[in-house]
C-alpha cells in the first residue's frame, strides 16, 4: 500500500536551524517555519520534510538524538510541532519528519544503561563485544568509556552508538540474531517512536541510514528488508497513509522493502552526480575546474554517464514505488555557484519534469550558493550547504533579529547574494522560473510521480537529451550549440524556456533552451 498523496507530492527540505528564527535567538525554529508556510505553498510544494529536530547534543546537527519523543527546546515545543502539523495541514502540506533508526546519541538514557556493568532490560538495545578489548568484527567501535567490559559498535561518528537490530550471519557469541529478544524489542521501540508523532499528526518518515539496521547483511539486504516489511506492515493496519521515505539511495532495494520512496543521492561518480555535481573536490569543499557536469553549459559530457545508472534501478523498481530527485539537501554541497543561474533553471527544469516526487532543498530556489566555512555541529564539508535562509535584503537577510555574531551559521556576506524578496520583483528570477515548474508539475498528470518515463534522443557525444512523461515530450540542451530533434507527429508546445521552435517536422533548441511538448489535437 502507499500514501495515495504521494501522486502528486512536491517537496520541500526544511534544515531547522536556518530556515527561520522568530524569538531572536539566532537559530531558526518551529514557530519560524509555520510563520513561511505560505511561502512554501506559492512555491508549489505541498509537502515537507523536516531535518531531525528532537531533542540532541547536536553533535552531528540532531542525527544524534537523546530523545525521540521531545523537541529540542531551540526549536520550541511538542506543542508548536502538533501546531506546525495542523496549520500545514490546512494549507493542504503534508510533514514527514527525520526518523534516525540506526543509532542514538551517546547521550541517550537507553545507551547510558546499556553501558552499566550490571544487566539491566537496555543491555543488548546496543551492539556490545563481550570483553573491553574486543574489536568490532570489521565495524567502527569504542572501547574504555564505560564500566561494562565490552566494546560498542558505532553507526557513524563516534557519538552514535548502533542499536542493536541482530546480524544476518552471526561470527561471534556477542552478535544477536534477528529474532533474539533483545533485537526485536529495538524494532518493537522503534514503532512506538513512530506511532508517538503519526498520532500527533506527522504524515510519515524520511529515515537515516534505512539500509543501516542489520549487521553482517548479505548483498540484497534481506536482513534490514524484512525489518522494513514488519515497519509496513505496521504502517498499513495503522496508518495507511503514512509516507515512508528511506535514504538508501538503491530503490531496487528500498522499495521492495515497503518503502514509498528513496532518495537519488549525490554519491560522487554516480549518474545523479554526474548531471550536477562532476568537479573533483566535490567531497572536500572544493569547487574545482574543470566543472564536467552535463548541466554545465560549455561540458563535454553528455547523459550517458546518467541514463547508465538510473535507468536499470528506475526499470527494476518504478512497479514499487518512487525513487526522487533532489536538488541537493544538507549533506551535499548546494549545486550554486558550481552551476550559474541560467544553467540551474535547466538542471530544475529537468529534475521537476522526472518521475518520483520532486525534493527542492529549501534556498535552492533562489540559488543559495555553497558556502566554505569552518565545520559547525559535526557538519565538515556539509555546513556551506546549511547556511541560514535569505529572505531579503537587511540585517541577517532576514533569517532572525539576532546579532549577527549570535547565529546558528553567517549569513551569505556577499553584496549580491540572492533573496527571496528581491527575486520575487523580477520575473526572470530562479525562484519564479521554479514556481512556474512546480505548478506546471502540480497541474499536469502526465508530469507526476507515476506517469511513465521512457528515454527518446540520448545519442552519444550530443548534448541534447529527450524524454517522454506519459503522452509528452520533454527536450533539454544545455549547451550553447544549436540542437534538433525529429518529431513522431504533431506537437505544440506546452511549455519552453530559451529559444525553442517548431518547425519542418523538428524541434529546435537554439542555445541552452528546454520545451515541454504537448500532441496537437
Ligand atoms: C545521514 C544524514 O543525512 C547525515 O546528515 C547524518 O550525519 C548521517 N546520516 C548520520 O545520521
Amino acid at each position: 500500500m502507499s500514501a495515495t498523496w504521494l501522486n502528486n507530492a512536491i517537496f520541500y527540505e526544511i534544515y531547522p536551524q536556518s530556515f527561520c528564527d522568530s524569538n531572536g535567538d539566532g537559530i531558526g525554529d518551529i514557530p519560524g517555519i509555520i510563520s513561511k508556510l505560505d511561502y512554501v505553498k506559492s512555491l508549489g510544494c505541498n509537502a515537507l520534510w523536516i531535518n531531525p529536530c528532537f531533542d540532541s547534543p547536536f553533535k552531528d546537527a540532531g542525527y544524534d538524538v537523546r530523545d525521540y519523543k521531545k523537541v529540542a527546546p531551540r526549536y520550541g515545543t511538542n506543542e508548536d510541532l502538533q501546531q506546525l502539523f495542523q496549520v500545514a495541514h490546512e494549507k493542504g502540506i503534508h510533514v514527514l519528519l527525520d526518523l534516525v533508526p540506526g543509532h542514538t546519541s551517546e547521550e541517550h538514557p537507553w545507551f547510558l544503561e546499556s553501558a552499566k556493568a550490571e544487566k539491566n532490560e537496555y543491555s543488548d538495545r546496543y551492539i556490545w563485544t563481550s570483553n573491553a578489548f574486543m574489536p568490532g568484527d570489521g565495524m567502527p567501535f569504542v572501547g574504555g568509556e564505560f564500566p561494562r567490559n565490552g566494546t560498542y559498535i558505532l553507526n557513524f561518528f563516534k557519538c552514535q552508538p548502533a542499536l542493536n537490530y541482530g546480524y544476518l550471519k552471526k561470527n561471534f557469541n556477542w552478535q544477536k540474531s534477528m529474532d533474539d529478544p533483545a533485537c526485536q524489542a529495538t524494532l518493537e521501540a522503534m514503532l512506538d517512536v513512530m506511532r508517538f508523532w503519526l498520532d500527533l499528526g506527522c504524515d510519515g518518515y524520511r529515515v537515516d541510514m534505512a539500509a543501516s539496521l542489520v549487521k553482517n547483511d548479505d548483498e540484497a539486504y534481506s536482513g534490514t528488508s524484512k525489518i522494513w516489511k514488519k515497519v509496513r506492515e505496521m504502517l498499513d493496519a495503522e496508518y495507511p497513509e503514512a509516507a515512508l521515505l528511506a535514504e538508501w539511495n538503491m530503490p531496487q532495494f528500498s522499495l521492495k522493502a515497503g518503502f514509498d520512496m528513496d532518495f537519488y543521492l549525490d554519491w560522487y561518480g554516480n549518474g545523479y552526480s554526474s548531471l550536477m555535481r562532476d568537479y573533483e573536490g566535490n567531497m572536500d569543499s572544493e569547487i574545482r575546474q574543470p566543472n564536467n557536469s552535463y548541466f554545465k553549459r560549455d561540458a563535454k559530457s553528455d547523459v550517458s554517464r546518467f541514463l547508465a545508472d538510473y535507468l536499470p534501478k528506475y526499470e527494476a523498481s518504478k512497479q514499487d514505488g518512487l525513487w526522487c530527485f533532489i536538488t541537493c539537501n544538507h549533506d551535499s554541497l548546494r549545486p550554486a555557484p558550481a552551476l550559474d543561474v541560467e544553467e540551474l533553471k535547466l538542471a530544475y527544469a529537468f529534475l521537476f519534469t522526472m518521475p518520483g516526487a520532486p525534493f527542492v532543498y529549501y534556498g535552492d530556489e533562489i540559488g543559495m550558493r555553497y558556502r566554505k566555512l569552518p565545520t559547525h555541529e559535526g557538519g565538515y564539508h556539509r555546513t556551506g550547504s546549511r547556511t541560514p535562509m535569505q529572505w531579503a535584503p537587511g540585517k541577517n537577510l532576514g533569517f532572525s533579529k539576532a546579532e549577527p555574531e549570535k547565529l546558528y551559521l553567517p549569513v551569505d556576506p556577499d553584496l549580491d547574494a540572492p533573496t527571496v524578496a528581491e527575486q520575487e520583483e523580477d520575473p526572470d528570477s530562479l525562484l519564479q522560473f521554479t514556481r512556474t515548474l512546480l505548478h506546471l508539475r502540480l497541474d499536469t498528470p502526465d508530469l507526476q510521480a507515476y506517469s511513465p518515463f521512457e528515454v527518446v534522443s540520448a545519442k552519444e557525444g550530443e548534448r541534447l537529451f529527450a524524454y517522454r512523461r506519459g503522452k509528452l515530450l520533454c527536450a533539454v540542451n544545455p549547451s550553447e550549440q544549436w540542437q534538433s530533434l525529429a518529431l513522431d507527429g504533431d506537437y505544440e508546445t506546452l511549455f519552453f524556456y530559451g529559444d525553442c521552435t517548431i518547425k519542418d517536422g523538428a524541434l529546435i533548441l537554439d542555445g541552452p533552451a528546454f520545451a515541454v511538448l504537448k500532441p496537437a489535437n
